[in-house]
């Protein structure tokens, strides 16, 4: 659409904005009939781009925003290899399998020769895979046993919507033990009321996506224990550590946590490299205890590549940039700096809650004790202060900060909370400057009170 009708001749020498782009609105649907010049087209897509949030303040994703220079140049150096092509590109996949042993042994495998795992594009992907793995273990043990194998099942409690998509796609029964009013994560013993012997596994979560508290691996591990030598039912746990397969081995007083390979029952564990592994968005691991673990007919064989490639990915084509960053943040960290980055986060999320707590109008549901760096909070009971925590959420907004606030699952769908995640370029100063911002936030509410304050229908602003 060109508003100007006087078509000047364009000279691939002008500087952006004495171009024809800068007097038109481009059509966005329809390929366009020309070509552009690079600088023009990237010039309009960064402008575009000035939109989106503030990576850096978005304290809703778990997602890193931060990366150190070595990494983009790594991500560069890398934007045209893909890893499936491992014959091709072997050192990529042999980075690939030195991440794999590196997590296997940090989870405490039993060997490191036995253990099995890929990565992924982020933990959804990984749950698929761990979760196809049950679902064909169990029908196999069903098969052997002349049993019916038509009504799988896996007890979870509040799950990351990958588990649902999980279930949904391969028609599984999702039994997700719903939340109480002031325990949010599953109890251990509530377990016996679902499982039976259609269920898959267990699936407890460490670090819950909504309150950001770690559910307990080794007494569900106990009460399974008690239950197969009481009625014979040998039910496997896979561990979502999204968030905490990457935490709980560094931070200082989530290391006697008991969660992984330690315990028998647990046959795979997930956890998202571009989360608290500190890789860029992209990467996800599924590590299987042993080899047994992963049937074989979910292994498949190609071999048009070059050399015989085993692949078990619900992907084929992806980017190699973001395993290579993996492994830079391992060799370049270490145990050593995984702890200090973790141990630091899990200080600021503490110190947060604090601070909203002095505030006077919030119970703190999650104080950044024991589970992921962050806190969770909600309004007193009783207390009407005025303004919703949506309207808070779109105050903050406008500074740039992205706090989300929405209500908890099924159950609890009547407490309304407030999130922040603390990731580590969220120093303690920032978080100083946030909570500066909440209280001013506050006051002009109280200056200017809402008439009508916002519903979470309303408080995205591309749902309006
Ligand atoms: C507990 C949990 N599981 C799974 C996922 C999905 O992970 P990804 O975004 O890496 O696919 C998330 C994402 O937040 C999560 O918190």
């Amino acid at each position: 659409m060109l508003h100007n009708k006087k078509v000047i001749k364009h000279n691939s020498n002008d500087q952006v904005h004495a171009s024809n782009t800068s007097v038109e609105i481009l059509n966005k649907f329809i390929l366009p009939k020309n070509q552009m010049n690079s600088k023009e087209a990237y010039d309009l897509i960064k402008n575009e781009l000035s939109l989106d949030g503030n990576a850096s303040l978005n304290l809703a994703t778990f997602v890193q925003t931060w990366q150190e220079e070595e990494v983009h140049k790594l991500m560069d150096e890398c934007i045209t290899k893909n890893m499936i092509d491992k014959d091709e590109y072997p050192q990529t996949a042999s980075i690939e399998e030195r991440c794999v042993h590196i997590l296997a042994n940090l989870w405490h495998a039993e060997s490191s020769t036995d253990t099995i795992g890929t990565s992924t594009t982020g933990s959804s992907e990984a749950a698929m895979l761990a979760g196809l793995a049950l679902l064909w273990n169990w029908r196999k043990k069903m098969k052997a046993a002349g049993k019916p194998c038509d009504k799988p099942n896996i007890v979870t409690g509040a799950v990351q919507i990958c588990w649902e998509k999980f279930a949904r796609y391969w028609d599984i029964e999702l039994r997700e033990i719903p939340m109480k009013r002031d325990k949010y994560t599953m109890t251990p013993s509530d377990i016996l009321n679902y499982v039976d012997e259609n269920t898959i596994c267990v699936m407890p979560t460490l670090g819950l996506t909504f309150t950001l508290e770690y559910e307990n691996v080794l007494e569900i591990s106990k009460v399974l224990d008690k239950l197969e030598k009481e009625k014979g039912l040998d039910i496997p746990i896979h561990v979502d550590g999204a968030s905490g397969g990457f935490l709980a081995p560094f931070i200082d007083d989530q290391k006697d946590i008991i969660w992984d390979f330690r315990i028998k029952r647990v046959k795979s564990i997930n956890a998202s490299g571009h989360k608290f592994g500190l890789a860029p968005v992209g990467v996800g691991w599924v590590v299987w205890r042993d080899k047994a673990s992963l049937p074989e007919e979910l292994i498949f064989n190609v071999n048009y590549l070059g050399g015989n490639m085993p692949t078990f990915a619900l992907n084929f084509s992806r980017p190699g940039g973001q395993i290579v960053a993996q492994y830079y943040n391992f060799i370049r960290l270490g145990f050593e700096g995984y702890q200090k980055i973790q141990n630091n986060s899990a200080q600021i999320g503490q110190w947060l809650s604090e601070k909203i707590k002095s505030i006077g109008l919030f119970e703190i549901i999650y104080n950044g004790k024991g589970g992921i760096p962050g806190c969770t909070w909600r309004f007193k009971d009783g207390i009407d202060a005025g303004f919703s925590l949506y309207d808070l959420a779109d105050k903050l907004r406008s500074r740039g900060w992205l706090v989300p606030a929405y209500s908890l699952p099924e159950h609890a769908t009547d407490i309304v909370v407030q999130r922040v995640l603390v990731k580590q370029n969220f120093t303690m100063d920032l978080a100083s400057l946030l909570v500066e911002d909440i209280k001013r936030a506050i006051e002009q509410f109280k200056a200017h009170p809402i008439t009508t304050p916002l519903t979470e229908k309303e408080s995205s602003f591309f749902k309006h």
